[in-house]
């Protein structure tokens, strides 16, 4: 059989797998991180377990390894099977799973060691940045090669978020990560003060937009649709969604820098593009959700279903959030409190998390010559766990948030602030508490999917999925 006859799943396998691993080793620094608020010492005294070393670890972990395996794999699973084509190169393909895994193990290595650009979310130094570029130049060749040699004619959507999603990444890291050396593992940014600080979250604020965000809805149009049996309810909306999505975004990163010495109307029109953020948003949140009516009695038995859709209400909560977040009057508030942690946490485990694993239980039998995965029960309390944990984790935050925002401000009649910070943070506790316990949660439902995953995989026949004869041969 030539190889052109069947998909290449190696490769998507291969990354499903690292999304499982990588995700229970970001997560289990994540509770590392959340306990170590409450009890400092749990540092051991130890320089690379320090907090401030292993919270960008905690970072890179869950965003680029856990969620950026989840990416590579299924879009790649998508593009072959949307385009009817095996993937432009099984070399190239494979280059860019080893060296994305190599990306990571540096990173691993090099931030607890203390090597930062100090630039978050994009911490890595100029060696590893140049890694990166090489390793994603070589992804859009791999996916957009695979579209060229299509033979469907139709691109469909989910294509275009991952399309988008790959350009933009590319874009943004080239940029930002331009920095001028001064010995291997130190340099220093390209740029300098506030346009300094404007590429930055330029850039920060489009990595939320297009690697924790257009990736993640280019996999919910292909999963959601597949899962539930039915068709995208608008395609024309799916359309608008994605021109309109991706031409916002693009300007709403100073609303990350409210109040600083950025121009006053620089911060007034990334407040105003994240106002506007909202209606493409909601658009794709309520097209995902429709594709539903006339089946939602699926969702009582189907706990794949229920991740896929679980997730895009977080993601519809998250993108509320964060438009109101952006008016000044009330970033004033939220700015500097765990109010952000909780609307990052709610976007990252109730978006990006769960809309991962409910793919990945779809995929995951496919991939491996299963009907099902090993135990739906499991999926169905991972689920329950999941949901609990996250409840636990924003609500805590949100409450924490608001709270240093108010005891922060509070002004005594004499005109003395009425806490002192440390007040703030004696009151925090608590919160922390409730946020390490729903952290724990989520972390066993990770800990409940990779025993699932294993189990499927231990009894499997990987065999690559042939591709159907084209229509007019
Ligand atoms: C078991 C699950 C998790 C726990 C317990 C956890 C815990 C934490 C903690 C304690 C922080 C530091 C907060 C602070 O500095 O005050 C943090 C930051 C962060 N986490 Fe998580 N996390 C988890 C999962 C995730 C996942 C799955 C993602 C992304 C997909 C994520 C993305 C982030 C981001 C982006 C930040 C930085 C937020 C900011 O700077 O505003 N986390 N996490
Ligand atoms: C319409 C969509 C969204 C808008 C307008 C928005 C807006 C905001 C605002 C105003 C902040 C606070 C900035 C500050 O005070 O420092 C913020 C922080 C953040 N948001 Fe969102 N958000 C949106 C959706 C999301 C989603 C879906 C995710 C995750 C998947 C997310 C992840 C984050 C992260 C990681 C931060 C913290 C950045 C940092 O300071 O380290 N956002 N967002």
């Amino acid at each position: 059989m030539s190889n052109d006859e069947t998909y290449n799943y190696e490769v998507v396998r291969q990354f499903a797998v690292m999304t499982v691993v990588w995700g229970v080793v970001g997560m289990l620094v994540g509770v590392l991180i959340a306990a170590q608020l409450i009890w400092p010492e749990l540092n051991f005294g130890v320089p690379w377990l320090s907090y401030g070393r292993l919270r960008p670890l905690h970072t890179n972990a869950v965003i680029f390894a856990f969620g950026g395996s989840a990416l590579f794999a299924t879009s790649y699973y998508i593009v072959q099977r949307t385009c009817h084509a095996r993937l432009f190169s099984d070399g190239l393909a494979a280059f860019t799973f080893w060296g994305w895994q190599a990306i990571i193990v540096l990173a691993a290595v090099t931030l607890p060691l203390g090597y930062t650009s100090g630039k978050e979310y994009a911490e890595l130094e100029w060696p590893v940045d140049l890694l990166i570029a090489v390793v994603w130049v070589s992804y859009a060749i791999v996916f957009f090669g695979t579209l060229y040699k299509r033979r469907i004619e139709h691109i469909y959507v989910a294509n275009w978020f991952f399309g988008a999603f790959i350009i933009t990444v590319a874009l943004l890291h080239i940029v930002n990560s331009a920095a001028v050396p001064v010995s291997f593992w130190k340099s220093y940014s390209a740029y300098a003060g506030a346009q300094d600080a404007m590429i930055q979250w330029w850039y920060g604020h489009n990595a939320v937009g297009f690697f924790l965000t257009a990736g993640f809805l280019g996999m919910m149009y292909y999963f959601i649709p597949k899962q539930a049996g039915r068709p995208v309810y608008s395609y024309r909306l799916s359309v608008v969604h994605f021109w309109a999505l991706i031409f916002t975004y693009m300007w709403a990163g100073p609303h990350h820098l409210h109040y600083t010495a950025l121009p006053d109307w620089a911060q007034s029109i990334g407040m105003l593009f994240s106002l506007i953020l909202l209606a493409p948003s909601w658009g794709g949140m309520i097209n995902g959700m429709m594709t539903l009516s006339g089946s939602w009695h699926k969702l009582r038995d189907d706990p794949i279903l229920k991740f896929l859709v679980v997730s895009l209400s977080f993601y519809g909560m998250s993108t509320f959030e964060g438009p109101m977040m952006s008016i000044k009057t009330v970033n004033a508030l939220s700015h500097y409190t765990d109010w952000t942690i909780g609307h990052v946490h709610s976007g990252a485990l109730g978006w990006v998390g769960l809309v991962s694993m409910g793919s990945l239980y779809y995929l995951v039998p496919r991939l491996f010559g299963r009907n099902e995965m090993y135990s739906m029960r499991l999926i169905n309390v991972h689920f329950w766990v999941a949901t609990v944990g996250i409840v636990l984790y924003i609500a805590a935050m949100w409450i924490a948030g608001v709270m240093q925002g108010l005891m922060w401000r509070a002004v005594s009649p004499d005109g003395t602030l009425t806490y002192t910070f440390v007040e703030g943070v004696k009151a925090t506790y608590p919160f922390y508490a409730i946020r390490l316990l729903g952290g724990v949660l989520y972390f066993a439902g990770m800990l409940i999917m990779a025993w699932n995953v294993a189990k499927t995989i231990a009894a499997s026949q990987p065999a690559d999925a042939h591709i159907p004869a084209p229509a007019h041969a």
